[in-house]
């Protein structure tokens, strides 16, 4: 039998994403590759592309630029781009950077063993159509060499969204909000478990808006989450990404009754002043989620909140501005991501008078001071608590691993490796801004 192909997967960008990698690898894996962590080596490179953040397409074909040498030292080098980039450039890449023989979106992942064999015999390939059909069916499981490693997983229970954000790409890279039958999710779950696995993430653009088929009518994401909690085994269940307006009362209660779903929220607001929430067409006000926060809380006192922030939208004023800092002091956020606008192609907020870029990055600055300040606290005060932590892998030292907590930080500690996938008390002694530090108590 010849040596198995070797393939390099770069990944961009989300969670998603990340899951995405996965699956495209364990579907060449059954198309007789083997994963590799160098380029250099690599007989098919992908790109999975995240169209989010600013410049990303010009990024992608740089890096495209930089990989085109390899091909002379190896003509058998394939390279593909997948995800959104190649959801919205399609054809243009092959324009743009003829070394490129394969273009897949996200809708189309499940054909790519399919498209690999038309490369392979020198044709190009693109595939950016919607189809009908449950593209989640087609594939093997997730079997990257991080699937194969981690006791943790994502799995994709939703997918795109239908929510228009002003400023967002992803209803149209991503297309319509479409959810995965319950049982199959399940299924699935079963399996990672049964592989290992001790925490699962369920992954969706607007995972809350979950609203899978089940054998007796719709499974809201919160019945989903008290079935998952059922499988033995599983420890840990989070989510990610959520809509304010899609909290609904059954979802708020779970974090208080199901042990497994972990006091972690990511719940982006984008900005804390009604007038640029409307022109954002968020269609909620800063009260709508500062009430949203506060059933949260009640349900879960010890919840750790994270969001998502954009500074600098068309419109947004001084005043404006002070608003969203004025959220953040109220919300007091574990966690955040904040990022200035920036305009991308075909969305509504495009053609709109921009905020000055030295406006927008002063705010930037001054909002993510407020949020590390706040960070900052919430790491202190979980300095000589005792948390149960879920060792993951090797730590940054020799005899070390690292963890998590039930809030998402990562946790350094003095473990052996054969522990990992164990969840351990361990005694909080430093805190950093990006992880703690302690010993086990056991
Ligand atoms: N400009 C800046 N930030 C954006 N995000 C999405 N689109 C844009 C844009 N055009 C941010 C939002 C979103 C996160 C994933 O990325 O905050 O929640
Ligand atoms: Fe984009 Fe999220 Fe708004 Fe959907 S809800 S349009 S994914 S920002």
């Amino acid at each position: 039998m010849s040596a198995p192909k070797k393939l390099f997967v770069k990944t961009y960008g989300c969670q998603m994403n990340v899951y995405d990698s996965e699956r495209m690898t364990g579907a060449l894996e059954a198309a007789g590759y083997e994963a590799t962590d160098s380029p250099e080596t690599a007989d098919m490179i992908l790109l999975n592309t995240c169209h989010i953040r600013e410049k990303a397409a010009e990024k992608v074909y740089s890096e495209l630029g930089r990989l085109k040498p390899l091909k002379a030292r190896n003509p058998d080098l394939k390279i593909g781009v997948t995800g959104c980039v190649a959801q919205a450039e399609g054809e243009e890449i092959f324009r743009r950077q003829p070394a490129v023989d394969l273009v897949v979106g996200p809708q189309a992942y499940h054909r790519l063993p399919q498209m690999e064999a038309a490369v392979r015999s020198g044709q190009r390939a693109l595939d950016t159509d919607f189809p009908e059909e449950d593209k989640f069916d087609h594939l093997p499981a997730a079997r990257g060499p991080r699937a194969r490693r981690a006791p943790t997983a994502f799995l994709t229970v939703q997918e795109g969204c239908d929510k228009f954000c002003a400023f967002c790409v992803v209803p149209y890279t991503r297309g319509a909000e479409v959810s995965r039958p319950a049982e199959r999710i399940i299924a699935e779950a079963r399996d990672l478990v049964e592989r290992g696995v001790a925490e699962i993430t369920l992954l969706g653009q607007n995972v809350n808006a979950y609203h899978g088929a089940g054998p007796e009518g719709p499974v809201t994401l919160a019945a989903l989450i008290r079935q998952l909690a059922a499988i033995d085994g599983l420890q840990r269940i989070r989510f990610t990404t959520s809509h304010p307006n899609d909290m609904s009362a059954d979802l708020i209660a779970a974090h208080g009754e199901v042990e497994k779903l972990m006091p972690y929220l990511h719940l982006p607001v984008q900005s804390g002043s009604d007038r640029i929430l409307k022109a954002m067409n968020r269609k909620h006000t800063a009260d709508a989620y500062l009430d949203v926060i506060a059933k949260v809380r009640a349900a879960r006192p010890d919840i750790a909140l994270s969001g998502d922030f954009i500074v600098g939208f068309p419109g947004e004023t001084d005043e404006d501005f002070e608003a969203t800092l004025a959220l953040c002091e109220q919300v007091r956020y574990a966690q955040a991501y904040s990022f200035k606008y920036s305009a991308r192609p075909g969305t509504p907020a495009a053609g709109r008078t921009e905020v000055p870029e030295d406006v927008k990055s002063e705010r930037l600055h001054r909002l993510q001071a407020l949020l590390s300040r706040h960070q900052a606290d919430f790491q202190e005060s979980m300095i000589g608590r005792i948390l149960p932590v879920l060792l993951e892998k090797p730590g940054r030292l020799p005899g070390q691993m690292v963890g998590r907590s039930p809030y998402l930080q990562a946790v350094h500690l003095v473990a052996d490796e054969a522990a990992a996938g164990q969840i351990v008390p361990v005694r909080i002694t430093a805190s950093e801004t990006n992880s703690l530090s302690g010993e086990r108590v056991d």
